[in-house]
């Protein structure tokens, strides 16, 4: 019998690509990331498995190119990149992978928001010019300190409560909204303060963005939003970049508007050098790796095959969503 045909998008450890290779007629997409649509448009029709990751957009007329396809695995907790809806109405399974990468991204979050506070990457790049030694004041690269701020977590889930974890353990006081309030228990558990989210943007000194883009999330940082914020204040997004509307950013960090901000997600990925973001100093950029360790990454790898290998043989993967 021949073997059911898999596509990647882009490649995963050898590990991996070794089971892969045992049980299916694999290609692997090398080269211009994302991949180009048509390419895919192309590849769609005649594949039974699809391995994909945050930048490839699985729209509907995608879908239904399709003639094979049983399964969309992401390498990824996100799926906002895929059309559920649609995938569920042609029943073509999805697997994601939520859990493993819930510490490695709180831990980017933390770090991202150390950074920025401290002034970490802008400090590496004046010795990177070889400003050091015209810089040298008692008010030069002058941080904020964390302990006693205010962190504002917008989204309480694995995410938001493992950073709260984090802050806690540096001495912030930890406030967050989240669609429904978590229990008294989860809130003691947690040391954490529900509020409105009005009240999140304006008592913030810190605002950590851990919610999914759906319709209600679109965009909605923007300038009215940054004008509610303390003046002092850093945003910090490791959720995903359509949540923000980076040409306010851009504006509210170049005006002082708020403080600073850390980005590891963006509108559209990846971004260039020729992104406005490269060109001001009170941002700190990172290339969307919030899972991003040697051992998180392992895990995801893991569970995108074991979501593949349940979909192609017509079952539910193990971290499913919609059908
Ligand atoms: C995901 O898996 O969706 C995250 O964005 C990775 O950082």
């Amino acid at each position: 019998m021949e073997k059911k045909r898999v596509f990647l998008t882009r490649t995963l450890h050898d590990f991996a690509l070794k089971e892969l290779k045992k049980r299916y007629q694999i290609e692997i997409h090398s080269g211009k990331i994302p991949i180009p649509r048509k390419k895919l448009d192309l590849k769609i029709k005649e594949i039974d498995g699809l391995i994909c990751f945050p930048y490839d957009v699985i729209d509907s007329q995608l879908m239904d190119k399709a003639n094979n396809l049983k399964v969309i695995s992401t390498f990824s907790v996100g799926f906002d990149h895929i059309d559920i809806k649609h995938a569920k109405k042609n029943k073509i399974r999805v697997g994601y992978t939520p859990e493993v990468l819930t510490d490695a991204t709180a831990d980017l979050a933390f770090s991202l928001m150390m950074d920025i506070m401290r002034r970490v990457s802008e400090g590496d790049r004046i010795i990177r010019k070889g400003y050091w030694k015209k810089i040298y004041g008692a008010y030069d690269y002058v941080g904020t300190d964390l302990q006693g701020k205010t962190l504002g977590i917008f989204g309480l889930g694995r995410i938001g409560s493992t950073l709260a974890r984090r802050a806690k353990a540096f001495d912030m006081n930890v406030i967050y909204h989240n669609r429904k309030q978590v229990s008294k228990t989860r809130e003691k558990l947690l040391s954490v303060k529900y509020v409105t989210f009005d009240k999140l943007i304006s008592k913030s000194d810190i605002i950590s963005i851990h919610v999914p883009h759906t319709k209600q999330t679109d965009l909605l940082f923007d300038k009215k939003i940054f004008k509610k914020m303390k003046r002092t204040s850093f945003l910090i997004n490791t959720a995903r970049g359509k949540i923000i509307n980076e040409k306010d950013l851009l504006d509210a960090l170049k005006k002082k508007t708020i403080l600073g901000a850390a980005l590891d997600v963006f509108e559209s990925e990846p971004i260039g050098k020729e992104h406005p973001f490269t060109k001001i100093q009170n941002i700190t950029l990172s290339p969307h790796i919030g899972s991003s360790t040697k051992e998180t990454r392992i895990k995801m790898a893991e569970i995108t095959l074991r979501n593949l290998h349940l979909g192609i043989n017509g079952k539910r993967p193990k971290y499913s969503v919609g059908y």
